[in-house]
Order: structure tokens, then C-alpha cells, then sequence
């Protein structure tokens, strides 16, 4: 039998508020010079983050369209960059997606209008469960001497079964666009992570139920800051999912934990960021690494990112594939349990995570 999930790196859980107002409200409500002391949180000056110079030790970049049209050659060179990227990066960047940068331009804009939003409106679409299919509000970390985090969201289930506000007009239809091309990417990417773990091209959508996986649309807004240094978006934590798929506006403020430092992401022009997520290291007992990451805020702009999680489906019962154990160097790692479970030990705060 399996021992444990590995909880010390899953870090903090975030209990939803309803009564709280939005940090939106909050950095918009008065001349705010100082972060009011329940937002405060203290930075480890240890985690200074580096900016790699050193082209080699740079987030892996894939090329999706060699996947879906490149010659063999083309597509087994890819293969092993994902199988490098999951190893030994647990995140990677990717290019050529085809998602057109109009339509991502376009649900962040539509995002924006949500959070425009008069407060009693976005009030209608707070959700109190994490299973709740649309929830939007703002967190704040129990578990971490009650501080809250500088980041309001909005996260709506978009598949199996598709679900959004219906305000602001338009909103539906952008998000319903976005999230199906964006699952189209998780579709091949899957399915090459697949093989270059030496598994069956299918053997993770099999695995998963992934015809009934779960994805979720969330947008995370973080207002600027009057003082950066002394708020935090979102903690360390790394995701629950297979994979997240993340776009921003342009303003900078995801870092990845790599190599125990601290490295700022900044995205290519239209590219997206991926996250190897839990359920993707249970799967590979732990040969695809889930990455830790954080979101820090920043004192000039505000910032907005789309994270798109893409997880197993939500009854099937996940387990590290047969073919990457032994009884002897490669022991199963995590014990088994389905998706839901997994979802709902984390908002318990038994299995010690995070932002559901
Ligand atoms: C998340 C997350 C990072 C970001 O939503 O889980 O890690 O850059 N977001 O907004
Ligand atoms: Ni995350």
C-alpha cells in the first residue's frame, strides 16, 4: 500500500469570506498609502528571486504545433523536451498553442468588466463550496496568521458541464470560446507527456476519465499595491490539477520555485504558461514534478491572470500508473484516492493546500 501524499509541499488553505469587500473595493476606496494590517504578510528576505541570464537554466519552451503537425522526427524532439520540462522544471511555456491573441485579449477584458462590476452584483455569484460552479470573492489564509491575500477571483467549472456568470454581456460566449481552445492544447499535451513518460499515447486521458475531466476558468485580479513588499497575491502552493494553463496581461508577477530559488516568469508575447500540477506528479509517482509557484503584487499596475486548471475526472480513482512502480526503487508514492476527495482533504486543511 501506498505511504503518503507528500504534504509538506503543499502549503496553506484559503477559506472563502463572504462578508469580505473585494480588494478591488479596498485599493480603490480611499488614497491608500499603507496595506491594512490584515493583508500584511512578511516576505523571507532569503527569497529574493534570481533572473536567470544563463539561456540554460531558462523555463523550457514548447512548440505546439509540432506536436499536432510537425514530422515525426519534429514530434519525438518534442516529446523529450516535455519529458526534460516535467522532470526537471515541473512548468513550461508554450508557443504556436493556437489560441489567437485576439480571443485571449478579449476574456481579459471581459474579466475586467466582471470585476467592474458594482460589489452587490458580484455578490450574487459568491459561491461558498469548492465545488460550488461559480464562485467569486476574495481569500484569505486561516492557516497563515490570518492574512489576506491582495487578490480577488472569480472561477467558474467549464467543463464537463459549462458554466459562467451571465454578467457582463458577452461574457459567456468569450469564455466559452476560450476555455474549449485552451482544453484543445491540454488534449495534445497530455497525450505527449503520455509518451514521453513511456506510456501509452492515451494511457493519461484513460487514466484520468479525461472525456469527463474538470476544467476551471478562474481569473485572479491583484489591484497594485501601495506596498508591495507587505502583501502577498497568492502563498507558495503548488496546483491540484493535471495541468494549469496560465495567461496574463502582460504585467509581470508569477515566480516558480526552481532549484530552491525563486525565478520571475515573464511570459513570451502570447505565450502561456504551464504548471505540472498534483495530480500529473501522482500519476507519474512523481516523475513529473508539481511546481511550486507564487503570485507577488506590485505598486503600479494592476494585474490580471487567467489560470485555467485541468484535472482528472471528478469520481475516477487516481493511482500512479502500474508501469512506473516496483516493489523495489520505485515504490508508489501517494495513496490513492479520486479527484474529489483530493479537492475536498484540501479544504479541510487535513491535506495542507491551498486556493480551491
Ligand atoms: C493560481 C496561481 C498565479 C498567477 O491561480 O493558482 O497560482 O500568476 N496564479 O496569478
Ligand atoms: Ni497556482
Amino acid at each position: 500500500m501506498a505511504s503518503t501524499i507528500p504534504l509538506d509541499t503543499l502549503k496553506a488553505s484559503t477559506v472563502h469570506s463572504p462578508k469580505m469587500k473585494s480588494v478591488k473595493a479596498l485599493a480603490e476606496s480611499a488614497i491608500l498609502s499603507s496595506v491594512p494590517s490584515i493583508y500584511s504578510f512578511t516576505h523571507n528576505p532569503h527569497d529574493e528571486p534570481i533572473i536567470p541570464d544563463d539561456a540554460e537554466d531558462s523555463v523550457p519552451i514548447i512548440d505546439v504545433s509540432l506536436l499536432v503537425s510537425g514530422t515525426p522526427e519534429e514530434r519525438s524532439q518534442v516529446v523529450h523536451q516535455l519529458n526534460k520540462a516535467c522532470s526537471d522544471w515541473g512548468c513550461f511555456m508554450v508557443i504556436n498553442h493556437g489560441v489567437p491573441e485576439s480571443l485571449t485579449k478579449a476574456m481579459i477584458e471581459s474579466f475586467q468588466e466582471f470585476f467592474n462590476l458594482p460589489e452587490e452584483v458580484k455578490q450574487e455569484f459568491h459561491g461558498n463550496h469548492v465545488m460550488d460552479p461559480i464562485r467569486c470573492g476574495t481569500g484569505f489564509n486561516p492557516s497563515m496568521d490570518k492574512v489576506n491575500l491582495w487578490r480577488d477571483y472569480l472561477k467558474c467549472f467549464t467543463y464537463p458541464e459549462f458554466h459562467s456568470p451571465n454578467k457582463p454581456a458577452g461574457f459567456s460566449e468569450i469564455a466559452l470560446e476560450f476555455s474549449k481552445k485552451i482544453r484543445e492544447i491540454v488534449t495534445v499535451l497530455l497525450k505527449a507527456i503520455s509518451k514521453s513518460l513511456g506510456l501509452e499515447e492515451s494511457y493519461i486521458d484513460k487514466a484520468t476519465n479525461i472525456e469527463s475531466g474538470l476544467q476551471i476558468l478562474a481569473a485572479n485580479y491583484y489591484p497594485a499595491c501601495p506596498e508591495p513588499d507587505r502583501a502577498i497575491g497568492i502563498p507558495s502552493h503548488t496546483d491540484h490539477g493535471l495541468l494549469t494553463l496560465l495567461a496574463d496581461n502582460g504585467i509581470s508577477g508569477l515566480q516558480i520555485l526552481h532549484k530552491e530559488k525563486w525565478i520571475n516568469v515573464n511570459l513570451l508575447p502570447n505565450a502561456l504558461f504551464v504548471h505540472i500540477a498534483d495530480h500529473l506528479e501522482i500519476l507519474s509517482n512523481g516523475k513529473c514534478k508539481s511546481i511550486e509557484h507564487r503570485a507577488l503584487v506590485n505598486d503600479k499596475a494592476t494585474r490580471m491572470s487567467l489560470a485555467l486548471p485541468h484535472g482528472p475526472s471528478l469520481d475516477t480513482v487516481i493511482r500512479p500508473a502500474p508501469e512506473l512502480v516496483d516493489n523495489e526503487s520505485h515504490r508508489p508514492a501517494y495513496v490513492e484516492m479520486t479527484y474529489r476527495e483530493f479537492l475536498e482533504l484540501q479544504q479541510t486543511g487535513r491535506l495542507r493546500s491551498k486556493f480551491g
